[in-house]
This record gives structure tokens, sequence and C-alpha cells, in this order.
């Protein structure tokens, strides 16, 4: 079957929006399920406050998911406050429930600029390189020693490009690992990474990847010459992490222009995840019902690419549902009036949206994993 993105170039204003009352009975199967068709994996960011003390929230997460990842427990922030002084229990506990449900697990993240302890940006500056690098790979040893056969897939290094701050390659540079090492940081993290837990499927993750956008073509451009640098010297990067923040009313999409990047990527041998998909509402019709179904109609064209690449293996939405997602809270996104962003398969009372049809849909229509549709 060739998917309909192969002949023509399907964008938001070409997507028929699902018709009202489209959304399938409520039954009791979730994402997930749809997901295993194809042997593929649906999950959700959690945070372990909300499966200790919202019920539905720990319900949906137990039915729609079969991998999980951190919204922010395993980052240094908050895993390693004091030098030294490690605090694992959020994410032990997310962990925990992932074993418990039988899932999958995303370690989320290493190597970051940003959601660093105070403590660490000083330490780094006046350290000298031996200690650089040993304060950058220490994370790394005790966070995936710590989880080895409990997290099997890491995002190594997280947004390590930011074309709009003056480097010709693309790169970061307002980033405390990239002052200390230059980009050689990425080798050395994921190299360790290696060496810590050899099953490890190793990430490099990144956001802006997937609009029709200046924007977003510089930053494929910088992924794609990153990645011919880091292969080309060897550093064991095993798949891409595709974030899918998306914002179909501030910038357009081409799925053929998608596919074909997917289609670069995947040829490097590396495989791929949608790792923290959800949709902007902002800017979209005041009418939360003709939102939603908008919404709903932008996904299926984005995760019709996605889930068309053999190497695409999982799709996590940055949230479970409406209530709790950082969009309505990112001065970029959130809604002036104070509204909820709409952004997540659940709304803000845990109902399911079209989007979750959208979801559903795009995965019972992939080829099975490792194999495509299109000749
Ligand atoms: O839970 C603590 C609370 O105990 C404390 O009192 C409070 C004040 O410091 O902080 C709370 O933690 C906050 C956490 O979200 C949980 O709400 C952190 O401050 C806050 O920085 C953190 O923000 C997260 C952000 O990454 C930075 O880590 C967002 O939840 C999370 O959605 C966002 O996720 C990022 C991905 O990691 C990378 N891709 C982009 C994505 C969206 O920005």
């Amino acid at each position: 079957m060739r998917r309909e993105f192969l002949t023509g170039a399907a964008t938001l204003a070409a997507c028929s929006p699902i018709p009202p009352g489209a959304a399938r009975a409520v039954s009791r199967e979730g994402l997930a399920d749809h997901a295993r068709q194809s042997g593929r994996y649906f999950g959700a960011a959690v945070k372990s406050r909300l499966l200790r003390e919202d019920r539905a929230y720990r319900a949906a997460a137990a039915r729609e998911c079969n991998i999980l990842v951190q919204e922010y427990e395993l980052k240094r922030k908050t895993a390693e406050p004091k030098p030294g002084r490690y605090d694992f229990k959020g994410a032990d506990e997310i962990i925990d429930f992932a074993q418990q449900h039988g899932m999958r697990a995303r370690g989320h993240t290493l190597v970051w600029y940003t959601a660093n302890p105070t403590w660490l940006e000083p330490a780094v500056e006046r350290a000298g390189k031996a200690e650089q690098r040993r304060l950058m790979t220490s994370y790394i040893d005790v966070a995936m020693r710590r989880y080895a056969g409990r997290i099997s897939e890491w995002d190594v290094v997280n947004e390590t490009l930011e074309p709009n701050q003056g480097r010709a390659d693309g790169m970061r540079a307002e980033n405390l690992w990239m002052k200390a090492m230059g980009e050689h940081y990425i080798d050395l993290a994921f190299h360790r990474a290696r060496e810590v837990d050899g099953d490890a499927t190793l990430f490099l993750g990144d956001y802006g990847l997937e609009h029709d956008s200046p924007r977003c073509e510089r930053r494929r451009t910088a992924m794609l010459k990153l990645l011919d640098r880091l292969l080309g010297r060897g550093v064991p990067i095993d798949a891409i992490g595709i974030q899918g923040h998306l914002k179909p009313y501030k910038e357009p999409f081409k799925q053929r222009q998608f596919a074909d990047f997917l289609d670069t990527l995947s040829g490097y041998g590396l495989k791929l995840a949608i790792t923290e998909l959800d949709i902007a509402d902002r800017g979209g019709p005041p009418n939360p019902e003709k939102r939603d179904r908008e919404v709903a109609a932008f996904g299926k064209a984005f995760l019709d690419v996605a889930l068309d690449n053999p190497a695409v293996e999982s799709v996590l939405c940055w949230g479970i549902s409406d209530q709790y997602s950082w969009l309505s809270n990112y001065p970029e996104y959130k809604w002036p009036d104070g509204q909820l962003s709409r952004g997540l398969p659940f709304d803000g009372k845990m109902a399911r949206k079209p989007f979750w049809d959208a979801i559903a849909g795009a995965f019972d229509a992939a080829p099975p994993v490792g194999r495509r549709n299109r000749a």
C-alpha cells in the first residue's frame, strides 16, 4: 500500500479533520495494544507523584503504555542535587511501576546543557581537563549502573544543536560541556555509556527536526552534518530521538520532506524513535472540539510518516493528560486566557480525544517494524 504522502505533499491544510463523533467506542484496549500489532511501543513521560496520587492517571499509564520515560526525575538537577549525593527516589518509583507492568523504560537524560544542579557548572568551569571529563562521566557511571537491565535505552546526550547561537556548524554554543570540551564531549559521553552498559541502546536526541520551516531545516542540516562527523569518528550512537514537539499553527509540515529526513537517518543504520510527542494548539480555532479534530488530523499525518519508516520502533507522548502538560505553562505555547493546551491523547478529565484515535489509527496502519509499506 503506497501511503498518500508519497504522491503529494500532505500538509496540515490538506489534512481532513476527523469528523465529529468519529472517536471509537471506548473499550479497554490501550494505545500499547495498537503499537504491539506491528512490534512497536507506545508510551509517555510520567511523574512519580502523579503515579502515586492520581488514580486515573495511574490507570491510564498502565493501560495505554508499554514503555515509560521520566519527565524530569532522571535529570541531574533532580538526581544529584549535591556532588556525589543522589536522589533516585522518583526515578526508582517510575522504573518499579514499569517493571511491575511488564513495560520497557527509557532513561532521560545523562548529558544535557540544562536541568543540571547549581553546583555543576561552576565546578566544570574551574576544573582541569581530566576533572571536567570526570564531572561529566560520573553521572553516566552512577545512573547507568543503577538501572542496568531495567532501563533498556538512554538519551545519552540531549539537545546538542542550536543554530540560533551563531556557530556555523549549528551546534549549541551556550552549553557547559561544549565550552569545556568542544563537540568531543559527545564522543566521550557515548563511549562511556557503551562501556558502562553495553546492552543499552544509546540515543542522541533533539527537537525542531519535524516542520517545513527555515528553523527546522537548519536543525536537520546540522543534525546530519553532526552525524557524519560523529559516525565518521566511530562514536557508538545507536539511535536518534526525534522529540516531536509539534506546532502546526505556527509552522507548516510536509509529509514527504519529513519522510525523506527519516529515510536519511535510518540510512545511517540508526534506530529511530519519536520520544516526546505533543501538539501545541495555541493559534488554533477557539472551539476546542474543532481544535481537537485538527490536532488529531495533524498528529495522524505526522505519525503516518514516522510509522512508515521501519526504523521507528516507538512513539512516546510527553505526558498522558492535558491536565499536566508542560505546554500549558510554557510561554510560547500556553493560552493567554489560561485554558489548558490540548496537545495530548487525553483531556484534563482523562477522557480520550480524537488524538487518541489518530495515534491508534496510525499504529493500526503501520507496517511491521523492520519492514515498510512502500516499495
Ligand atoms: O517537582 C519539583 C518541586 O518539588 C520543586 O518545588 C519545584 C521548584 O524547583 O520544581 C519541581 O520540579 C520541576 C519539574 O519540571 C516538575 O514539575 C522543575 O523545577 C522543572 O524545571 C521541570 O521542568 C521540566 C523541564 O523539562 C526541565 O527539566 C518539565 O517538567 C519537562 O516537561 C521538560 O521536558 C523537556 C525535556 O526534558 C526535553 N525536551 C523538551 C521538554 C519540554 O521542555
